[in-house]
């Protein structure tokens, strides 16, 4: 092995074009098992080699990872979303992290809407009745759902991703509500959306769609009493992280018929088995954390985290960069 070419651990296999610009500078080392996300201790063990890692959302990233991780420079999260790494951690140890945002943004956009609509007009559902061979009639009010046009959306995060689907919203006469940490004027402006109030959204929403990403002021931040104060025809959408809602306080609403349903990309504890007490429910509509899970863009995203390792392990400042203060005090 050449000692001066930096070593890169990558805990997934990615399509070869989206990594080879790595391996024309460095030794690449990747993670094989298609299925499996990389144990905890072989994690361990290759950080302790590593210059970068470019890692995924099933990665957690914690202080004894970076503590053995001597000669890590950077980490590059292939996800717009980094909870799963101990940012404060990696910053007092100098270490750069990135992320993947933008690329993801319309196609995080499209399933979140895909979603709401699934939800709203129960389309599983609907595809089991027809797969399991209980369709011999056509009924009135067969497999009816609520609509979803000319209806109030709440969009709980309004960056990039609830910007666009607030666009997608205007195609459906809807009207838009948000809460944010700070106000979106250009959302406001380009799509007409209105800021309100966390409690006068849930309150108004028929759809509340969740966007935020999970830090430790959004945890848990969907409890009972925000169930509680939903409509009870209100559906409620989660496509950013399941640690911002309370599980057990949304089983408990959809057990009470607090609200009408929910669609869900994500969940507290990741994957879920096929018992979980969500699943139970016929009005909730289940995916496996596919938000931006097209082909496209996940080769973008691929790209971008391998560009980001290539930047920083080339002394520039990465593109996508989260902790800019390590870079600064560099
Ligand atoms: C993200 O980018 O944070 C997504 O959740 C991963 O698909």
């Amino acid at each position: 092995m050449d000692k001066n070419r930096p070593y890169i651990f990558i805990t997934r296999k990615l399509p070869e074009n989206t990594i080879a610009p790595l391996k024309e500078f460095a030794k690449v080392v990747v993670w094989e098992k298609e299925d499996e996300p990389v144990p905890s201790d072989h994690l361990i063990a290759e950080a302790k080699k590593a210059d970068a890692l470019l890692t995924m959302v099933s990665d957690r990233i914690d202080k004894e990872v970076l503590k053995s991780a001597k000669n890590l420079k950077v980490i590059s999260n292939m996800a717009v979303g980094y909870d799963n790494i101990d940012v404060s951690e990696a910053t007092n140890r100098g270490i750069l992290i990135c992320n993947t945002p933008d690329v993801l943004t319309e196609t995080t956009a499209d399933l979140t809407f895909a979603l709401l609509m699934a939800t709203a007009r129960r389309l599983p559902e609907a595809v089991d009745y027809v797969k399991e061979g209980h369709w011999d009639q056509w009924g009135p009010m067969l497999l009816a759902g609520a609509d979803v046009h000319h209806k109030t959306i709440g969009i709980v995060g309004m960056g990039r991703i609830g910007t666009a689907v607030a666009k997608r919203a205007t195609g459906f006469d809807m009207n838009i509500l948000y809460f944010n940490r700070s106000r979106n004027r250009e959302a406001e402006t380009k799509v007409g959306a209105k800021y309100a109030s966390f409690d006068n959204l849930l309150q108004q929403a028929d759809f509340i769609v969740c966007l935020a990403p999970l830090t430790s002021d959004t945890k848990h931040l969907f409890t009972y009493d925000s169930f509680k104060k939903m409509m009870p025809t209100a559906r409620f959408i989660n496509a950013s992280r399941g640690g911002l809602v309370d599980e057990q306080a949304l089983i408990s609403a959809l057990e009470e018929g607090q609200i009408a349903g929910a669609g869900l990309d994500v969940f507290e504890s990741e994957p879920i088995d096929n018992n979980h007490p969500l699943l139970s429910f016929p009005n909730v509509v289940a995916l496996p954390h596919i938000g931006s899970a097209s082909v496209e863009t996940r080769e973008a995203m691929a790209k971008l985290a391998s560009q980001n390792i290539a930047e920083a392990l080339k002394g520039k400042r990465p593109k996508a960069l989260v902790n800019h203060e390590v870079y600064e005090e560099e």
